[in-house]
């Protein structure tokens, strides 16, 4: 079944927005498989944002995903890559559609609340670095055939 890598910023544990996140992703059906609080290196962080390295916006970047707890997640589902990328909306919150993560509960580019992987290869790779293989459950909710025909 399809994985993702999700990550709830610093902003979003340090305004309490981690059960309104969670529970916008639980609703929608999908299946929380890896869940922890990260103190996030300087070294992760880098990785993790390799692509960015030489994009203005990097260091602080950096400095920000470094700057307080993060909610390191993986969810589970069909298309679920995808979809989470609807739910989380637009880069720039001012641009996200209302109904979306960054739409409802954001106004700056640098403070968008969550992250998500953005396609298959990515998502493989972020969920690598974040977790450990024996971190990750893999479970069968009872409420699946009340989710898929
Ligand atoms: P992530 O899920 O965090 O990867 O966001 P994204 O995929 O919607 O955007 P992208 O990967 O292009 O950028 C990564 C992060 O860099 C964004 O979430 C923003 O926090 C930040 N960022 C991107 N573009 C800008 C920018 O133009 N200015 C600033 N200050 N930050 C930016
Ligand atoms: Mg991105």
């Amino acid at each position: 079944m399809e994985r993702t890598f999700l990550a709830i910023k610093p902003d979003g544990v340090q305004r309490a927005l981690v059960g309104e996140i969670i529970r916008r992703l639980e609703t929608k059906g999908f299946t929380l498989v890896g869940l922890k609080l990260v103190n996030v290196s300087r070294e992760l962080a880098e990785q993790h944002y390799g692509v960015h390295k030489e994009r203005p916006f990097f260091p602080s970047l950096v400095d920000f995903i470094t700057s307080g707890p993060v909610v390191a997640m993986v969810w589970e589902g069909e298309g679920v890559i995808a979809s989470a990328r609807k739910l989380i909306g637009a880069t720039n919150p001012l641009n996200a559609e209302p109904g979306t993560i960054r739409g409802d509960l954001g106004i700056n580019v640098g403070r968008n609340l969550i992250h998500g992987s953005d396609a298959p290869e990515t998502a493989t790779y972020e969920i690598g670095l974040w977790f450990k293989d024996e971190e990750l459950v893999s479970w069968q909710p009872t409420i699946t055939p009340w989710l898929h025909e």
